[in-house]
């Protein structure tokens, strides 16, 4: 088990290959890139065309012979072949960026906590073909506790919520160990989903990706705080043309709540799984938010009324294994 922990750390590359965000780490070096995971591809001449934040802006902008896929769903990859050439893509592009060549390196990957077998292999085998010349795959939540620096090689009960584009994952780590966990299939693309359903039945209009996301990130809110409100475009479904709405933060507060919600739950019946000796830890010493998620307003709030813990600190930045300098 100590082995496992500290093989961790012998490896050149950590990556987080997320359902949102690419985001890779050199170690001694700590993040060298996030970007949206998203590639643009042309499909005619099978080029890539562009990858990451660039590919993500011409979502939705561009003609039918270019494709712009996000190759991975819930955190899960779902299209291989395109997965490989995203990430030959990003491995190029950390060379070129950080002047930094490291010849088949040894690579470290995120992966659900429930993932299969199956799922690994897969993985494995796309992380190999992009030239890695060894895999090593941790779960999400463990990365994330190793990054936040959270004492996860002690007998203590650490508590650690992640919350990224596709998956929910709530973990107790122990001695290196995952006690209890529970891992949701939704996440910040779900919210945006429930949003967009939420103002097509109440204003009848249906909203494009980027106005969801920016409308989310303006005004989104896991509790009441000041009033806020935004101005939205959408295409009006009866019309067929542009209209503008007025929306407030109740009203996507509202939208968002069943997730919101159901992450929550999640958190208490996990912490409900636990041993009572660790649990007392856990509310002596609090949990750990990260991931994209841990940015919403308020969520501190919503899980601190329902499950009283003490304290909860952010890890704003997504960290995983190498955000810190890691000596050999
Ligand atoms: N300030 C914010 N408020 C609400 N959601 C946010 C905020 N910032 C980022 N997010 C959401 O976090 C998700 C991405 O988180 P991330 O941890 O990068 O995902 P993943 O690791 O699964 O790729 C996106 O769905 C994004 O909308
Ligand atoms: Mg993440």
């Amino acid at each position: 088990m100590l082995d496992k922990f500290f093989g961790l750390f012998s490896k050149d590359i950590g990556l987080d290959l997320g359902t949102s965000n690419i985001r890779v780490y050199l170690r001694g070096r700590g993040l060298v890139m996030s970007e949206s995971s998203v590639i643009a591809i042309n499909t005619r001449t099978d080029q890539i065309i562009a990858i990451g934040n660039s590919a993500l802006k011409m979502m939705g902008k561009v003609p039918s012979h270019i494709l712009v896929i996000s190759p991975l769903d819930h955190g899960i990859i779902s299209d291989f072949e395109v997965t490989e050439k995203m990430l030959k893509s990003v491995f190029e592009k950390v060379h070129r960026d950080t002047f930094t060549f490291i010849p088949r390196p040894k690579v470290i990957a995120s992966v659900p906590i429930d993932v299969t077998e199956v799922e690994q292999k897969s993985l494995e085998d796309v992380v190999l073909q992009a030239g890695a010349r060894e895999v090593f795959l941790v779960e999400r939540p463990m990365a994330a506790a190793i990054g936040a620096r959270m004492p996860i090689q002690e007998s203590i009960g650490n508590l650690i919520v992640e919350l990224g584009g596709g998956l929910s994952e709530v973990a107790v780590i122990s001695l290196n160990g995952i006690v209890s966990w529970k891992s949701l299939k939704i996440g910040g693309e779900s919210l945006n989903k429930n949003i967009i359903s939420y103002v097509r039945e109440k204003f009848g209009i249906l909203l494009g990706d980027h106005t969801v996301e920016e409308l989310k990130l303006k005004i989104g809110s896991a509790y009441a705080d000041k009033p806020q409100d935004m101005k939205i475009k959408g295409r009006d479904l009866v019309s067929g043309l542009p209209k503008e709405v007025t929306i407030n933060d109740q009203q996507v507060r509202e939208a968002m709540m069943p997730l919101l919600k159901t992450i929550v739950e999640a958190i208490h019946d996990t912490i409900e799984a636990t041993p009572p000796e660790l649990v007392a830890d856990i509310y002596e010493r609090g949990l750990i938010l990260s991931g994209g998620g841990a940015q919403i307003r308020g969520l501190d709030k919503l899980i601190q009324k329902r499950i009283n813990i003490p304290f909860i600190k952010f890890e704003r930045i997504n960290k995983f294994i190498f955000h810190q300098k890691i000596q050999n």
